[in-house]
């Protein structure tokens, strides 16, 4: 089977005191393989809204799914983890069309604000 290689970037998005932490670059990856972005965020809200987007060159960002996204997706999944702090990507049989920047995104829930 030939393989090919492409890249997928990720960055880092912030605002204020929440931030999400990504461990930003390029990661090489071959088609057919299975990734983890990792997302690690720091947030005063008690109740965070994580989301995941993904962004090819020359468009807008799509929403790909946020925490409460539960169909099964042979594609995307992840799962919160509130102790951690961590909402990692999976996604599974790359593409080159998958060759994107991922960003991880947070929200504080309009109901529960801490400050
Ligand atoms: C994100 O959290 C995981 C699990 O706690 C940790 O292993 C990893 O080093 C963290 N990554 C960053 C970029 O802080
Ligand atoms: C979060 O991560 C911890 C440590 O790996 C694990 O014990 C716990 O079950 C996880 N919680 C969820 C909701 O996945």
């Amino acid at each position: 089977m030939l393989m090919s290689y492409f890249f997928l970037s990720i960055f880092p998005v912030s605002s204020g005191q929440d931030r999400v932490k990504q461990s930003s670059g390029e990661m090489p990856e071959s088609e057919g393989a299975q990734v983890i972005l990792m997302c690690n965020y720091t947030t005063t809200s008690l109740s965070p809204d994580l989301f995941w987007y993904k962004q090819l060159p020359n468009r807008s960002p799509t929403f790909i799914l946020n925490q409460y996204t539960t169909e099964p997706d042979f594609k995307y999944s992840a799962t919160l983890n509130s102790t951690l702090r961590t909402f990692p990507l999976m996604i599974k049989n790359l593409l080159v069309s998958d060759s994107a920047v991922y960003y991880c995104a947070l929200s504080k829930s309009a109901k529960y604000i801490s400050e």
